[in-house]
């Protein structure tokens, strides 16, 4: 019996250094606190883009203009899946998720246009914070996030792309209701598509 129990002490402490080798290990597969830390804050860009357009949604209501409420419902329900998007990545890399205060969005915009002037700028800044990130996981050589990252690279150009043509109709139209009531139908149309945003890899 006496001989055994230093035997089954020194067993115990193998098993002991072998755990923490085989944390050390699932540490390695970590994203860079950094990344990490830029990955957190595009969860709180994309809920503040849900935010911000469902406030303009609230403003498209107000002025009796339904078709125009629509496309931003349809647009917010769009940023929550972006925002679940990287929320799912950050988990699967074993990272941390940490919500953070969402700021309140603008509540009022003078015309139309002036929204979706608003909604394009927005989406030129969102895709300038996709482009960092993509220029912080390359400087890391960490491949599976820039591969993860490419699809928000084209979601943007169709971000910025459809939200620029609305604002270019809205500018030829100007002050022409009929037309504008025109548009309205059309915007009334969008739905949100069926599959939802691929999953990260
Ligand atoms: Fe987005
Ligand atoms: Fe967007």
């Amino acid at each position: 019996m006496r001989t055994t129990k230093p035997a089954l002490l020194l067993s115990l402490m193998i098993a002991v250094l072998q755990g923490a080798i085989a944390c050390g290990q699932e540490n390695d597969s970590r994203l860079d606190k950094e990344l990490e830390a830029g990955l957190n804050k595009q969860i709180n860009e994309e809920m503040f883009s849900s935010y911000l357009y469902l406030s303009m949604a609230a403003y498209f209501e107000s002025a009796n203009l339904p078709g125009f409420a629509n496309w931003m419902r349809v647009q917010t329900q769009e940023e929550t899946r972006h925002a679940m998007m990287f929320f799912d990545y950050v988990n699967r890399r074993n990272g941390r998720v940490l919500l953070t205060e969402i700021e309140a969005p603008q509540v009022k915009w003078k015309s139309p246009l002036d929204a979706f002037t608003a909604a394009y700028e927005h989406e030129k800044h969102i895709s300038s914070r996709i482009r960092s990130l993509v220029k912080h996981a390359r400087g890391q050589s960490d491949d599976s996030t820039d591969n993860f990252l490419q699809w928000f690279v084209a979601e943007q150009v169709e971000e910025e792309d459809s939200t620029y043509k609305i604002v270019q109709q809205l500018k030829l139209v100007g002050d022409d209701r009929a037309a504008l009531f025109l548009i309205d139908r059309e915007l009334a149309m969008r739905v949100l598509p069926p599959n939802p945003a691929p999953a990260a890899p």
